[in-house]
């Protein structure tokens, strides 16, 4: 896109910002300097096209487990926009579009008074083989914990060009930032978004063990009309007219269909757990509720000002959030979940899995090792980001894909793959205590079995109730083995 056409645009901000960048350079000449708290400085832009890493910061957490606030008081937070292919239910690969190169983009942590200073490069003209998909567009960056004019901070940019601008948040709280250029819609279910923590200036009033960040928000989802594929998995792109009628195809924690299901939050029994919920929607609210569990204070927004006590449920709304406090008593699985059971149903669906097995904290939790090969990776700009824990990459069967799907969409609450056994047994190391051709009747003629089979009455005296028939299709059965013995053979592989 060419100067003219961006200025008629977005009119005189754009102009005058490529004056001040032409006169001025570089966002060492950012003037004014926001000097206390609720003020910004005005938006830079140059036709700056950067590479390297497309989040950088201090402040920044790539994964659900926060990390502690960076004691500055500047936060140089830097997220590209991006085209990335990642993969929101086992086997959909789907064409993000992103802010900081994931989806939902890395938390900011700050804190009141501290002097954001961020940029953005958009980077949608880059394709890499099986990673990324060039669909150079104008994207931009709204931070809802800034005060200021949107026509100059939230405008946008297009391919090759970098916005500068700083803010210093005011306000404490969980803010959602997101891309809000038109149609914003699309924008926001393709994935562009994220959440920003605001500190009070003296801490929070109360003192957490855990913290995590579960942003809730919907894919709409569509296989690609160019039937491209990627590794023998077809891709899907956003499907703006399920957007628009607000039917999504998944709902998902952290980008993920039943997002931390299969690599759950972690604590100790007795422990405190606060969580950062935002729901960025764009079509739906979100009754986020924790099964087996109170909340003991829910502060509205995220500001402790807004206080609630003894909640089941917060209901948030698009672009709503909420801290929520709990003690986990005892060892189980608490399953998050969007009371909304539609949605739980479209894969809204976590798990805090509480036991004496999880470190002590100061000692590195499960979710914060995984990190480190997930932000190296992120580092070096170029590699696929997975969620999935590294026994469950790599699954390259489609059918296998499917079967993981529908696993995770209709066993995972009583079942676990190598995780022990839970309401239902552990299925590691299924296909070689049973025969395929009685899990496939297992699975199908459930009842019928129960009444009639030794080692289907077995299993039902042994776990002190009978299994419900699963409701599968005989296609679903089949790719169900597969995936079960997908996952043996890699546990095989894994002891050798
Ligand atoms: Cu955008
Ligand atoms: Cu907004």
């Amino acid at each position: 896109m060419t100067r003219p056409s961006l200025v008629m645009l977005f009119g005189t901000a754009l102009a005058a910002a490529l004056v001040s960048a032409a006169l001025g350079g570089c966002d060492a000449t950012l003037s004014p300097r926001p000097k206390s708290e609720g003020e910004s400085s005005a938006a830079v832009v140059v036709d700056e096209d950067r590479s390297g890493p497309y989040a950088t910061g201090k402040s920044l957490s790539f994964e659900p487990a926060l990390q502690p606030l960076d004691p500055s008081p500047v936060k140089e937070v830097r997220l590209d926009a991006s085209n990335k292919l990642i993969e929101i239910a086992p086997g959909v690969k789907y064409t993000a579009w992103t802010l900081g190169d994931q989806v939902p983009g890395p938390t900011v942590r700050a804190r009141v008074g501290d002097k954001i200073r961020f940029s953005m490069t958009n980077r949608t003209n880059v394709t890499t083989p099986k990673l990324r998909i060039a669909a150079p567009m104008l994207h931009s960056m709204d931070f809802h914990s800034a005060m200021g004019s949107p026509q100059d901070l939230f405008h946008s940019i297009g391919p090759g060009q970098t916005i500068s601008f700083e803010f210093t948040p005011a306000y404490p709280g969980v803010f959602m930032y997101h891309c809000v250029t038109p149609p914003m819609v699309d924008h926001v279910a393709a994935g562009m978004y994220g959440m920003t923590v605001v500190e009070p200036k003296g801490g929070w009033p109360t003192k957490a063990d855990r913290e995590y960040v579960v942003v809730q928000g919907e894919f709409y989802a569509r296989l690609d009309p160019e039937r491209r594929k990627v590794d023998n998995f077809p891709v899907y792109v956003l499907d703006k007219e399920r957007a628009l009628a607000r039917t999504p195809t998944q709902v998902v924690f952290n980008g993920r269909f039943n997002g931390m299901v299969d690599r759950p939050l972690v604590a100790r029994p007795g422990e405190r757990v606060r969580l950062y919920v935002l729901n960025v929607g764009p079509g739906s609210s979100s009754s986020f509720h924790v099964v087996g569990t109170i909340f003991d204070r829910v502060w509205l927004g995220g500001n402790p000002q807004n206080e609630l006590r003894g909640m089941q449920t917060v209901d948030l709304g698009a672009s709503s959030s909420a801290i929520v406090e709990l003690t986990v008593p005892e060892k189980g699985d608490y399953i998050l979940v969007d009371h909304y059971f539609a949605n739980a149903a479209l894969g809204a669906i976590g798990v805090i899995s509480v036991s004496d097995k999880v470190p002590p904290l100061g000692q590195a939790a499960e979710p914060a090792k995984a990190a480190a090969p997930e932000t190296a990776a992120l580092q070096t700009g170029e590699h696929q980001h997975e969620q999935a824990k590294p026994a469950d990459r790599k699954i390259n069967d489609p059918e296998a894909a499917k079967g993981k799907l529908a696993f995770e969409s209709k066993c995972v609450l009583c079942h676990s793959i190598g995780g022990g056994a839970k309401t239902g047994p552990d299925l590691q190391g299924v296909t070689r205590r049973h025969a395929d051709a009685w899990l496939t009747k297992w699975l199908l003629e459930t009842e019928k079995m129960q009444k009639s089979d030794p080692a289907a009455k077995q299993l039902v005296a042994k776990y002190k109730m009978p299994m419900p028939n699963p409701g599968l299709k005989a296609v679903e059965v089949r790719d169900i083995l597969k995936f079960f013995h997908w996952s043996d053979q890699r546990e095989g592989l894994a002891k050798n």
